[in-house]
């Protein structure tokens, strides 16, 4: 098969990691016979001093034109340390999450056999874990109104959802729990939102069409304890655009290195494939960045967007032999050899 996949690398470590997942996802092409075309495009801080903008309409126009994004990490500190910074690299991330109408956001969390100690969490709690989080994301506070009255010193931030938004999400939700064990989680704050109570009307009026699925209904704050408490006790979990983005981060630590952690992000037609941890501003250039997430990345995009689950198998495969056998970054060396961003990308590479 033919691909055009759309490389925003962004910043910070973001070209580093992007440039192994292209590696590794070239490897795939030539095992199973298939052709890449990468179309790279500006994105992040690196688009604001190009161009004067985050997501330039270039940049939506290669994304239209491709059969999938790869994204890398956008974010530098001198944006986040200016609170009056009008264009900020985030925005990038928003606006492209908006206008390519990506509203579901797939984050898997999951242990590896062979990092189970590299947890901070206690090992017996861990083991088995295996849920997804869906996180609604082109709707919620990130969309709402925002700004400032009393001349400037109050400052609001409207959360609003339409039922369409949750049932679009809640679908996607209930049809993955089908894929699974068949349990679903909504995770809300019925007990004091207005919009936590819509989404919950919205998924309980849901619950006669999958008649197979367990729904559960727990409060956000609940889940926050119960995740690192119990995490295999979860399945799939859907939540809001706020929600997901705090609990996402937190699930990340029971696999050991946020540096592990791929999502996908879709919607109707397109699919972004992104690892779920930032720029990691300090590392660039360093080659210390761990590429894995980015490299998971590009084996969910073969998975999902591509429908070829046996070429996202052989990418798992050659991370599991890199855990097993240490080689891997620093942030999972514990004292032992730390191998860079580009050995450890060669190494997947050489596995494929
Ligand atoms: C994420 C990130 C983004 C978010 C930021 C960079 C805007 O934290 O993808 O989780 O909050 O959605
Ligand atoms: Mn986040």
């Amino acid at each position: 098969m033919k691909f055009n996949i759309a490389v925003l690398a962004g910043d910070g470590i973001g070209p580093e990691v992007m440039e192994q997942a292209q590696k590794v996802s070239e490897a795939v092409a030539e095992k199973f016979g298939h052709e890449i075309t990468w179309k790279p495009a500006l994105t992040g801080a690196a688009a604001i001093d190009a161009v004067g903008e985050p997501y330039p309409d270039s940049t939506h126009q290669v994304c239209l034109a491709s059969d999938a994004v790869l994204f890398g990490a956008i974010g530098l500190p001198r944006f986040d340390n200016d609170p009056s910074a009008k264009v900020r690299p985030e925005n990038g991330l928003l606006q492209m999450r908006k206008q390519l109408g990506l509203f579901a956001n797939l984050r898997p969390t999951f242990t590896f056999p062979s990092l189970l100690d590299k947890s901070p969490l206690k090992q017996e709690r861990i083991e088995g874990t295996d849920l997804v989080f869906l996180r609604e994301l082109t709707g919620g506070i990130y969309f709402g109104e925002k700004g400032r009255r009393d001349g400037g010193e109050t400052a609001f931030d409207n959360c609003v959802y339409t039922r369409v938004e949750v049932q679009r999400l809640a679908k996607k939700g209930f049809e993955l729990a089908m894929t699974r064990s068949k349990r679903l989680c909504c995770v809300d704050k019925a007990n004091v939102m207005e919009t936590s109570r819509l989404w919950r009307e919205t998924v309980q009026a849901m619950e006669k069409d999958y008649p197979e699925v367990e729904v559960s209904y727990e409060l956000v704050d609940a889940v926050a304890m119960r995740l690192v408490q119990w995490p295999n006790s979860y399945d799939v979990l859907i939540t809001e655009n706020l929600f997901g983005d705090i609990l996402t981060d937190e699930a990340s630590v029971i696999s050991g290195s946020m540096g592990l952690m791929p999502s996908a992000s879709m919607g109707s037609d397109i699919a972004l494939f992104e690892p779920i941890h930032g720029s990691y501003p300090q590392a660039t250039g360093l080659n210390i960045a761990n590429p894995m997430a980015m490299v998971l990345s590009a084996a969910m995009m073969f998975e999902i967007a591509f429908n070829l689950p046996e070429e996202g198998k052989v990418i798992r495969d050659a991370v599991n032999k890199a855990l097993a056998e240490g080689i891997v970054t620093e942030d999972l060396a514990d004292g032992g050899k730390a191998y860079g961003t580009k050995e450890v990308g060669d190494f997947l590479a050489a596995n494929i």
